[in-house]
């Protein structure tokens, strides 16, 4: 593994190893790169979760990480993408970690870049390492994947989230369903109400509503997308023993979920973010040695 660009790219044994790794870490084992990789996080969208987890796991892997600021670089001068990462790989880095407005701005990069390139969210496509660590989740309660019914809520067509999992989740064996109003399932099936699928769901994903993504003049009411997509108190009560809820985060509180649920027992929200550092630490010392 040589990048991390799109789910797409990655085997289940890949996946798996990632998991894996991120396990040991978790239990404390030491990263082993053999040197002090040079690593920028080069965000060009708003981001708290993963931009820090990133700069954490960096660190706890023993990179050096370079401020990049994408609000005071030289994209605002209509720098490309591909000249902005060519000018730091010139100057000496390693590897960036970037989140980018546009769909597969990967793409651009991939004839003659020739440092790592980590995907921390293009547009409405990829976020992968969201999707390892949501998979990482999943793994440490279940310990598996094969039969699970996941339940994923929400803003689908606009959700790189839902992208990502979508197709991993499915290569692994987990039965995926997607509900959302009729307006936000694009190219996917989806259901458009919770019936029959809460009481059997082994997780409830829920996605934020990606307001900045939609047309400027959207009829939205937050009380009546709650109400009828929302996972409220009493949609909790029925769903089975065992199950847990999920969510990328940021959370629009009482619109895709009830404030009250965000910390609630079956809640494993802020348990993901706590993941994304060790699968983090794992996705970087994965791409790193394998360049060694
Ligand atoms: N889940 C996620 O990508 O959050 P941030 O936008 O805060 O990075």
């Amino acid at each position: 593994m040589r990048n991390l660009l799109s789910m797409e790219h990655l085997t289940n044994k890949e996946v798996i190893g990632i998991l894996l790794r991120a396990e040991e870490f978790e239990k404390g084992e030491q990263p082993s790169l053999n040197r002090s990789y040079n690593v920028a996080n080069l965000f060009f969208e708003p981001s708290t979760r993963t931009s820090t987890s990133f700069e954490m796991a960096e660190r706890k892997v023993g990179c050096t990480v370079i401020p990049f600021s994408a609000s005071f670089s030289s994209a605002l001068k209509g720098e490309t993408m591909y000249d902005t990462v060519k000018t730091l790989e010139m100057i000496g880095l390693d590897a960036v970690v970037i989140r980018a407005v546009e769909d597969a701005y990967f793409n651009e990069l991939l004839e003659g870049i020739n440092i790592a390139v980590i995907n921390a969210g293009d547009g409405v496509g990829q976020h992968p390492s969201q999707s390892l660590l949501d998979l990482y989740t999943i793994y440490k309660e279940f310990g598996k994947f094969e039969g699970l019914n996941v339940t994923i809520v929400g803003d689908i067509t606009h959700s790189r989230v839902a992208k990502s999992n979508a197709i991993a989740l499915k290569n692994l064996g987990v039965n995926v369903r997607f509900v959302c109003p009729q307006e936000w399932a694009g190219d996917f099936e989806a259901y458009h109400s919770w019936d029959g699928l809460l009481e059997d769901s082994d997780v409830v994903m829920l996605l934020r509503i990606q307001h900045e993504r939609h047309a400027v003049n959207e009829n939205f009411s937050k009380e009546s997308y709650h109400e009828e997509f929302g996972l409220t108190f009493e949609r909790e009560a029925r769903m089975k023993k065992g199950a847990i809820i999920m969510h990328p985060a940021p959370v629009n509180r009482d619109v895709e979920i009830a404030s009250g649920l965000v910390e609630c027992e079956r809640s494993r929200i802020f348990e993901q973010v706590r993941n994304g550092v060790f699968v983090r630490m794992a996705i970087l010392e994965t791409i790193l040695k394998g360049r060694e």
